[in-house]
């Protein structure tokens, strides 16, 4: 059986050059001592960081938890509390909501839209000390976890159980699954397994005021009126802090197999797409799409193994095509004669396929595309939007970004280096990444509202699956209606009235 065998990446943290300035937090109050001392009563000091005295934290232990993974967002927290129980969420949550401190809910810290780090002093919250599976039934297939486990860990866990988590990302070394529900994170599973709103049958959820929302459940069908955890699913921790996951793990493929065709021109992917799902139809599970660019700055920071470079010369950019099925022998006659059938066309769609002839292949292709969030990060400072747009239009808004950055003269080693396009073909997302020299008022001025606008204007969405967090609350407006904003706004009023759960985050 071939599994994905990558190993776990180690989160990189580059030295701050440049911070947001976030908006003001009104009503809300800072950690005393005194609180400390009630946190004391309810967690052992093991699960208490606090640059407060009497812990007296070196400052430098909190930074990997004020500080996000692109190094873009800075808070000022002076205290991260980890729970080891719902109960002790519970009562952490109790009292900060009738001290009205703000919390932010923290998973693997691997966010993308600075989502889970403060915006100024208030409260860290940790799920990493909230790890343990709960169940497992190998029949129906529901696993039921903690919200601190590492997505990886329940990959691991499941595998002997021939079973894998209907999700996958190029973070999984350190994201929690807490998080990825909280981020309704969407991934390279997607066009296979659907999204966490579908997958997740049941969340237990600590909400604002303290009290334990148990919608655990496992059940496959339970129609009995409002489905009350879908709100949590991409709520970003806005709305209580998810402690529980029940989700629908996916019976393991017995074959997986994967070419990277390279593609002489963009315009060819749209046909290809069609092409090779018409072919692979049932035994497709991933379609994703390299520029160019993107591919060679993988290359220059050692993602993945390289292609042979006579092989790929004059693509324009390279599409990675998973299958996953039941039969070895039925799945790679199907991709033998996809590719058989796209070299011989009359006009190729494609210049070259690798095929993969082995596990170790397997994964080194993976590498390629699950190390381009890592490569760009490497090469300088990435402006990362993760946008939905007509599949048609991907090459289209990376070309006019660039050209716009170019007209307002920033398009130079020392202001913006590259402007890259990859992402999920199947899904319409495309991740738009203009990679400079640092993160820079100016640059930032010359994107926003330009890419928002760009995209409102082939009707898109400003978020495929990173979210708002406090990146984009300026700019929701450019993918909701303002009747959808007042409802989420009544929604948050709700359930957290006094505005503690992680303050400043998705609504404007
Ligand atoms: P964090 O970053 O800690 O938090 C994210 C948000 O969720 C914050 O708002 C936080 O407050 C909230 N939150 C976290 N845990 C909880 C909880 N238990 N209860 C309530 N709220 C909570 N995303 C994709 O969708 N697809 C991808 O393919 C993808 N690839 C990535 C690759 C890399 C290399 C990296 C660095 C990121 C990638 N991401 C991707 C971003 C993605 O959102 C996260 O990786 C992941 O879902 C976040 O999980 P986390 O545990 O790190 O959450
Ligand atoms: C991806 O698809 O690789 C992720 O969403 C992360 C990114 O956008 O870089
Ligand atoms: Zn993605």
């Amino acid at each position: 059986m071939l599994s994905r065998q990558l190993a776990r990446r180690v989160v990189l943290r580059v030295p701050r050059r440049w911070s947001h300035s976030p908006a003001g937090l009104t009503g809300l109050n800072s950690v005393t001592e005194e609180d400390l001392a009630h946190f004391a009563k309810i967690l052992p000091s093991s699960s208490i960081l606090s640059t407060l005295s009497p812990s007296a934290t070196p400052s430098s232990e909190l930074e990997p938890f004020n500080n996000d993974w692109m190094d873009k967002y800075h808070g000022k927290s002076t205290t991260v509390l980890k729970p080891r129980t719902t109960q002790e969420v519970s009562e952490i949550v109790r009292w900060c909501n009738q001290r009205k401190i703000g919390i932010v809910p923290q998973g693997g810290n691997t966010g993308l839209v600075g989502g889970g780090v403060p915006i100024q002093d208030e409260l860290i919250l940790s799920l990493a000390n909230m790890a343990k599976v709960r169940s497992f039934d190998d029949v129906s297939g529901i696993l039921v976890a903690d919200a601190g486990c590492i997505l990886q860990s329940l990959t691991d866990y499941l595998a002997p159980h021939h079973h894998i988590v209907p999700l996958d990302l190029g973070a999984k070394g350190s994201c929690q699954i807490g998080g990825n529900v909280s981020t309704n994170a969407g991934g390279l599973r997607l066009l296979r397994y659907g999204s966490l709103h579908g997958s997740v049958l049941g969340l237990e959820v600590v909400l604002p005021d303290g009290t334990v929302l148990d919608q655990l459940t496992s059940l496959r069908k339970d129609n009995t009126g409002y489905d009350l955890k879908q709100l949590f699913i991409g709520a970003e921790g806005t709305l209580g802090i998810v402690t529980g996951v029940s989700i629908l793990a996916a019976p393991a493929p017995q074959a997986s197999n994967n070419v990277m065709l390279a593609l002489p021109k963009f315009e060819n992917v749209q046909p290809l797409y069609k092409e090779v799902k018409r072919q692979l139809s049932e035994v497709l599970s991933a379609f994703e799409f390299i520029d160019r660019t993107v591919y060679d700055l993988a290359v220059k920071h050692g993602q993945g193994r390289a292609l042979n470079p006579q092989d790929i010369e004059g693509a324009e950019c390279f599409v990675l095509v998973e299958t996953s099925g039941g039969n070895r022998e039925h799945d790679e006659q199907k991709l033998n004669s996809l590719l058989e059938s796209l070299m011989l066309a009359e006009e190729p769609l494609i210049n070259t396929g690798v095929l993969a002839s082995s596990p170790a292949q397997f994964s080194a292709l993976w590498a390629i595309r699950e190390g381009l969030t890592e490569a760009v990060s490497k090469e300088g400072k990435a402006y990362k939007y993760d946008i939905s747009v007509p599949l048609n239009k991907f090459q289209e808004v990376v070309d006019k970004t660039r050209e716009h950055l170019r007209s307002k003269d920033l398009l130079h080693e020392n202001a913006v280096k590259y402007v890259v396009g990859y992402g999920h073909v199947g899904d319409g997302n495309l991740h738009l990444n203009v990679v400079a020299a640092a993160y820079t008022p100016e640059i930032e001025a010359a994107l926003e509202p330009f890419v928002y606008e760009l995209v409102a204007s082939y009707r898109g969405s400003i978020s495929a699956e990173h979210g708002i967090g406090v990146m984009k609350t300026h700019a929701l407006q450019y993918s909701k209606s303002p009747t959808s904003i007042e409802w989420m706004k009544k929604i948050k009023a709700l359930f957290d009235p006094n505005g503690i759960m992680n303050p400043g985050k998705v609504l404007p």
